[in-house]
């Protein structure tokens, strides 16, 4: 037997070979990091960027910039090139701004995980498409897209429809020809139509003054974005414990609640075939966990409303000073619906040619999405540089659809060149392309034509402002506003 003297003896020896251990798994993953680095590193070595600092690399340069990180990139970019090399933390993101090489990323069927960038979208976003990769992905983009059959988008139409009465009396409050900022009252109207057709919830947070649920929204999906670009904030053990951390927390518990208080309402009270819920409970037997859907809600709420406000708000914007395309667009409008405001179908939504070009080329100069991002699995070939596997790939739209041998004079806002002959299909990805392309697409196009369509019969826009402070939190943000003027078209009695 072994004496209580022996036991404490051994104790230190014990403690001596798992320090061994440890020592020795740490340096075994250090070379391996090492090795990797060394290899992206010499593939990387041509790539022209600012000079990285030990550590946090260009962290601290993006996040104090003083006009804001992506005025960061959009200047480092004309002063780099095209193609051109960043350092977070220890990451190295290379931006890709050419048509070809955006092509080549994203036409590529291999490297489709998403970056770390959007790891601060997990814990918000989990496992939905979004945020997802490999086989649970692929199974759930397989399920989820018949969401966006035909005879579902005739229904979000109808959605649309019904949500626009109070963005047309909100918008009415403020057509005194008063200077106001349009996104808050667009950003209420696009939340309630996805709290409908997403949940099947009419939430009408277009008539509330406060909506404690849209402050939550807001608050999780800044602060998430301000962790990409922080990497001071990036292990949990200081975010978790500052208070950004604990505001983060707590809204994204209120989020979460108020989504599964729906999941059980639905689950109690029975399903329709209305909503995006619906038809993911109804899988639920399958592939589809309570998680797995609580994620792919969220991911919806998260994709489908600020995304298409952002195209609303910045559209009218380009409406409000440029008064020769707004009376074109009106002319067309008037043509196929009349003056007054009706019920638009899927069908009528089809007829539009000008309306389709402001949109696009409103998303040309204000891109929703500023910026999607993969890390490499694989090698990249581009037209001038091999990628190696481990590094991370920003495309920047914002910087792609500035091309001037594409889009002449590229900051002019001018309908008439969309659909030029010579333009390269890949110059314009505001969707994005390829098998992780935008899955709500369709039903964005539908809304954005169904709300502008019914602003535009309702009332005149002008005296828009310059937008000088333009920020990338998530989607593409005019944290001053977007200010314009309106004045009905005619008084209604
Ligand atoms: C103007 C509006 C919209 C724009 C500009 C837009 C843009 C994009 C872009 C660029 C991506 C690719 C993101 C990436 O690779 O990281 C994407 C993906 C996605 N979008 Fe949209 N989107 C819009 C509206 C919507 C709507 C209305 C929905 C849903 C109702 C939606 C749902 C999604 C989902 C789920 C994904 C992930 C797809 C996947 O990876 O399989 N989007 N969107």
């Amino acid at each position: 037997m072994r004496t209580a003297k022996q036991t404490l003896q051994s104790v230190p020896i014990m403690l001596f070979i798992l320090i061994v251990i440890i020592l020795g798994l740490l340096s075994l993953i250090l070379v391996n990091r090492r090795k990797n680095n060394r290899r992206i590193n010499e593939y990387l070595k041509d790539i022209p960027g600012p000079s990285p600092l030990p550590i946090v690399g260009n962290s601290i340069g993006a996040s104090t910039y003083s006009k804001g990180v992506l005025r960061y990139f959009i200047d480092n970019v004309k002063k780099y090139g095209k193609t051109s090399l960043f350092w977070i933390g220890s990451n190295p993101y290379v931006f890709i701004t050419d048509p070809k090489d955006v092509e080549i990323l994203l036409k590529d069927t291999k490297n489709i995980r998403k970056s770390r960038t959007y790891d601060f979208l997990v814990p918000w976003l989990g496992g939905g498409l979004v945020t997802s990769t490999g086989d649970h992905w692929r199974v759930h983009r397989k399920i989820i897209r018949p969401s966006f059959n035909l005879n579902m988008l005739e229904k979000f139409v109808q959605v649309f429809n019904d949500c626009s009465d109070d963005m047309l009396e909100n918008l009415t409050s403020k057509s005194d020809g008063e200077r106001f900022d349009v996104f808050p009252i667009i950003v209420r109207h696009t939340l309630d139509v996805i709290t409908e057709t997403s949940m099947g919830l009419q939430m009408r947070i277009q008539r509330q003054e406060k909506s404690p649920y849209l402050t939550a929204l807001e608050s999780v999906k800044k602060i998430s974005f301000t962790r990409v670009w922080n990497s001071l904030l990036h292990p949990d053990w200081i975010f978790d414990n500052m208070a950004i951390g604990k505001e983060f927390k707590r809204n994204l518990e209120m989020i979460n609640d108020h989504c599964m208080k729906v999941i059980k309402e639905k689950q109690t009270i029975g399903l329709n075939d209305k909503s995006f819920l619906d038809i993911l409970l109804s899988e639920n037997q399958g592939e589809f966990s309570i998680k797995d859907i609580l994620d792919e809600v969220n991911t919806f709420m998260f994709a489908g409303h600020d995304t298409t406000s952002t195209a609303i708000a910045f559209i009218l914007h380009c409406l409000s000073l440029h008064a020769d395309v707004q009376k074109k667009l009106y002319e067309e409008i008037e043509a196929n619906f009349g003056a007054e405001v009706g019920t638009l179908t899927y069908r009528d939504l089809q007829s539009t040619v000008y309306l389709d070009r402001v949109i696009k080329e409103s998303m040309r100069l204000f891109p929703p999405v500023a910026s999607i991002s993969r890390v490499l699995d694989y090698d990249l070939e581009l037209t001038n540089a091999t990628l190696p596997a481990g590094c991370y790939v920003e495309c920047f739209i914002y910087m792609l659809h500035r091309n001037s041998k594409i889009y002449p004079d590229p900051e002019v806002f001018n309908p008439d060149r969309v659909d030029a002959e010579d333009q390269h299909h890949a110059a314009f990805a505001a969707f994005s392309a390829g098998l992780r392309n935008c899955i709500g697409q369709k039903y964005a196009m539908l809304e954005i034509k169904s709300t502008l369509i019914k602003i535009l019969q309702r009332f005149e826009i002008y005296g828009g402002e310059t937008i000088s402070n333009l920020q990338n939190y998530v989607v593409l943000t005019a944290p001053d506003g977007i200010w314009m003027k309106m004045k009905p078209r005619r008084i209604t009695s």
